[in-house]
Parts: structure tokens; sequence; C-alpha cells
């Protein structure tokens, strides 16, 4: 009912207004005073020892266990080997006494997570599970959980706990290196970034820009998303919503493997959506954007606040405020999120019951 969605014309844009209430939830009791990371949930475990990690999850769950990925390599001496759990639950698993799983699941329910958690507990491995659903069954068969606290999500396509999960794997992350003490300012730096994150997002979903442009963009039947590091799970993620929900046929590519294949798909009826903040990889990004201009696609860029430059080679550009480079994918999730939204309705398509798709896949 319309006293259900507060006001709103669906769940999903609703769920992306509590964003903000959303994110302070997670964080409550997860960094002291002083911005260092708390997760007692771990103290048991051997973090220091951990050499390996193994992430496991399908869906968004997988494109939040992807920005981990980057982030921990980057910052911390480990491994860490993601995989869909439909791959994952088939193939051989090596677990030792150095070698962590993380399961990614909102609902705590999806039947190839859960059997994936099931062999790494046959392995003798042990689990951290990161769920929305306290007392799911992927809960109750994980070691320990890092619960999401986003409340309930009604719209299919996951919005706000997306966001919950990238804050928690952050902090998750953070607690990795304070505790190998590899703790520099820098990371207390990025700590008070998460910290102060709802407000800015906050201002970051009430640009009305987001809709105005997307606008623009309804009527094509294909869309291109690119990106480069952690942002390539933007890429991939902002081409998953927009699939699901407005059915264009989206996808979403590391932006340096355009010349590899999918250029040759480029031309005026199949536009890019750039995903190119002011980070260490921004030069590429301008180059990968370069080349799709030559093949005459329309190109709609999210970029820093204050990159004017950037609008010489875009058709459309969406900003964000700075922040620390490797936090751009939580800024950018709920603008992709609402582009995507905008276009499902203005296509006619109610965005929080997509044809085909469950909220959570039980069955294998
Ligand atoms: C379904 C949902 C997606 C979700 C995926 C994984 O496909 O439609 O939104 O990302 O399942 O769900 P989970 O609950 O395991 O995170």
């Amino acid at each position: 009912s319309a006293a259900e969605k507060g006001g709103f014309k669906h769940f999903m844009l609703k769920e992306i207004d509590e964003i903000p209430e959303s994110i302070e939830s997670a964080l409550v009791g997860r960094f002291d005073d002083d911005y260092n990371p708390v997760m007692h949930e771990l103290d048991e475990f051997n973090i220091e020892k951990i050499k390996r990690i193994l992430l496991v999850a399908c869906g968004t769950s997988y494109h939040a266990g992807l920005v981990f990925k980057y982030f921990a390599e980057k910052y911390l001496n480990v491994d860490v080997l993601i995989d869909v759990a439909s791959e994952f639950r088939y193939r051989p698993i090596r677990i030792d006494d150095e070698t962590l799983t993380i399961a990614i699941s909102q609902s705590g329910e999806t039947a190839d997570t859960l059997e994936s958690i099931r062999a790494v507990k046959k392995a003798g491995g042990k689990v951290v599970a990161i769920s929305n659903v306290v007392g799911s069954t992927i809960t109750r068969e994980s070691d320990v959980t890092l619960y999401m606290n986003a409340g309930p999500e009604i719209g299919v396509a996951a919005s706000k706990t997306y966001v919950n999960q990238l804050i928690l794997l952050y902090t998750l992350a953070l607690y990795m290196i304070k505790k190998r003490n590899l703790w520099t300012e820098e990371h207390k730096k990025i700590a008070k970034q998460i910290v102060s994150s709802a407000n800015l997002i906050k201002k970051i979903i009430s640009n009305k820009e987001i809709e105005r442009v997307s606008d623009h963009y309804k009527n094509y039947q294909h869309f291109m998303y690119i990106g480069r590091g952690v942002n390539t799970a933007t890429a991939l993620e902002g081409a998953l919503k927009l699939k699901e929900i407005s059915y264009i046929n989206a996808v979403g590519y590391p932006a340096g493997e355009l010349k590899h294949g999918p250029i040759a798909l480029l031309d005026p009826t199949f536009p890019v959506f750039a995903i190119a903040p002011k980070d260490s990889l921004y030069e590429k990004m301008r180059s990968n954007i370069e080349e799709t201009r030559a093949r005459n696609a329309r190109i709609l860029t999210i970029a820093t606040e204050g990159d004017t430059e950037i609008q010489k080679i875009s058709h459309d550009v969406l900003y964000v405020p700075e922040v620390h480079e490797d936090l751009y994918p939580l800024v950018i999730a709920p603008v992709i999120q609402l582009f995507a939204y905008y276009i499902a309705d203005k296509r006619g398509y109610d965005p929080d019951k997509p044809r085909n798709l469950a909220k959570s896949v039980t069955v294998e």
C-alpha cells in the first residue's frame, strides 16, 4: 500500500532514500572515538595469521565482495579469491589454517551460497557470514555473522543493503589492517570518511540531475558500463541494476577490456556509462572515454565534483563529492541505483517486482 511505501512511489525509491539511516545502523559500535575499527565477532579468529581469503556470493552481494577484494589486497598482505557461489561450490577448495572464507548474502537463504558454506565447513574451514537477516540459514551455519542492520528490503533488486555490505566489508578490511599492525594515518582518514558517509550520501541522493539525465537514456536498448580498479565492481553492479529492473541489455566491463571485444558493439545506439572519479586510474579512464567517443556512442560519466574538464568528452556528467579513492564505490552506489530506478519507472516497469526474478533464490 501507499502507506507502507511512506509516500514513495515504490519501495526501491523508499529504500534508496533510507540509505543514510541504514548506514548509521550498520556503523553502530563499529568505530571507537579514535576511528579504530571494532569487530568483536572476529576477536576469536586468528586474523594475524590469515594469508588467503575466499569470498563467495551471488548477484549484487558478489559485487560487494569484489570491492572488498580490491581494497583488502591493496593494504593487506593477503590473496583474495572471489567467485560466484554457483561456481565455487562445484570447484575443488583448498582450506588450511591460514584461509578464511567470507560469505555474503543479504537474505541469508541463497541456495548456492549456503552450499558453498557447507563445502567449506566440511573441509574444515571457518566462515564469516555477512547478512541482513537475523537467524537465516546462512547465519546459523556460519561460524560468525556480521549483521548489516539495514532493516527489511522489499524491492527485489538490492539497493540499501548493497551499501551496508560495502560499509561492513570496508570495516572488516580496516579491522584486519589494524590487527596486523598495518594501520596508518591514511586508514584513519578512510575510517573517518566511512563514519561520515551517511551525510554525504544524503546530499548525493537528493541530486535532481540523476532523474533529469535518465530521461536522455530511457529509450535505448543497450548500455555499456565501464570502470577500472575498485570501480570495476561499480560498473558490473550498475549494469546488473539496469538489466534487472529496466530490461535493457546492459553489460559491465573493466574499461581496459574494451578493445578486446566490447568496443565492437558501440555506435550511436549503444550508450556508455563511464565511472570516472578522480582516482589513480583517472587518466586511463579518460582515454577509454575518448575511445568510446570515437565510435559516436552517447556518454554519461560519473565524475568527481570540480572536474569540469570531463564535460568536454561526455554528453552528460553526474557528480559525486570527492572522497578517498577507495571509497568511490560507496558514494556512487546510490547514483547507479537511482539511475536504474528512474529508467525502469519511465519505461513503465515496476522496479519493485522485476519479471523472472526473486528476492532470494532458494532453489538451485
Ligand atoms: C537475487 C536478488 C539479488 C541478490 C541475489 C543474492 O538474485 O534478486 O538482488 O543480489 O539474489 O542474494 P543474497 O540474499 O544472497 O544476497
